[in-house]
């Protein structure tokens, strides 16, 4: 049976790809998205993933536009540099669907409370939606089956030394959501940079023939060449597709290598703010709260992509 799932998005390239994986799916009923201020302000990322639903005739998934900032720390925005991995506007034509009327935080409130208890929540940019959610609404909690998570890091950062953007520009949300008490499951650093898609399988991805396949091969490029520029990989003509790699891990579980860990994000360095601290040898005495992976299987997720993005709405 598919697993339903709320896609959480800051679109985005990435985010781009993880949302056509979800929509196009046969092992996922992807509810809805809701997007929050990220990579680009929320405006752009909200245009972003409906230009996305639109161009891959999926326009009835229902998108809901979230929170504009993050929790306690507004200035965050300023220190995100402009990127030439994302850019503002995604490579697709401008949109002619809108989002949904309300405000994403409630729609997620009331679409969990009238829930079975089985929908999964797929955050992929800062957790700023899925935290007031829970400050809001605490009894949405027993409702949330597991909470997916891409973000974090432990042997490197991205944007710092010691922290991950998605949990960087918003670690007190970050905070709130990885010590809610529910089934945690982190797709961080260690593992999306050990799964790369190449400008190779971009031709792959274009050969398919799809909307979803040209469109993934067109910023699958665009990130190489943003991420060859300004943080290269172990190897060149290569870039990671962090939030695909979170949905493919609802699909396929074994596309990633979870450790079982105590897990806390530091909000108070100033060095390390925004860190998420993996307590592999459990000093802190606390009881394990995430698994957290630190491994992914390339070949399979490459492979899952190319099977997923050819199919057509
Ligand atoms: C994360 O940050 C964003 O730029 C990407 O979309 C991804 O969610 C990777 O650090
Ligand atoms: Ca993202």
């Amino acid at each position: 049976m598919a697993t339903k799932i709320i896609l959480d998005v800051d679109t985005g390239t990435d985010d781009a790809v993880a949302l056509m994986t979800a929509a196009l799916s046969p092992d996922i009923q992807l509810v809805g998205a809701t997007t929050v201020n990220g990579n680009t302000g929320i405006d752009s990322t909200t245009e972003n993933t409906l230009r996305v639903f639109e161009w891959i005739g999926m326009p009835q998934v229902p998108v809901h536009r979230g929170m504009s900032r993050p929790l306690a720390r507004p200035q965050m925005q300023q220190l995100n540099p402009a990127s030439r991995i994302h850019g503002d506007l995604l490579d697709l034509p401008p949109t002619t669907l809108k989002p949904q009327p309300g405000h994403a935080v409630d729609w997620l409130i009331d679409t969990l409370l009238a829930s079975d208890g089985d929908i999964t929540l797929v955050p992929v940019g800062p957790l700023t939606n899925i935290a007031t959610a829970i400050q809001k609404e605490p009894a949405i909690l027993p409702k949330i089956p597991e909470i997916v998570i891409m973000g974090g890091a432990h042997d490197h950062g991205n944007s710092t030394a010691s922290a991950e953007f998605n949990i960087w520009l918003d670690p007190e949300a970050a905070r709130i959501v990885v010590n809610c008490g529910r089934p945690i499951r982190l797709v961080p650093l260690d593992a999306t940079h050990r799964a790369l898609v190449s400008t190779e399988d971009a031709g792959r991805l274009r050969a398919l023939g799809t909307p979803a396949g040209e469109a993934a091969a067109r910023f699958v490029l665009q990130r190489i060449d943003g991420y060859d520029a300004t943080q290269p990989m172990h190897r060149a003509g290569a870039a990671p597709v962090h939030d695909a790699l979170a949905v493919c891990a609802i699909i396929d579980p074994s596309v990633i290598t979870t450790q079982f860990i105590p897990v806390d994000v530091e909000t108070g360095g100033e060095l390390s703010v925004g860190r998420t601290v993996c307590d592999f040898r459990f000093r802190s005495r606390r009881p394990a709260n995430v698994h957290f992976a630190m491994d992914a299987d390339e070949r399979k997720f490459v492979a899952m992509l190319l099977d997923i993005l050819g199919r057509t709405a």
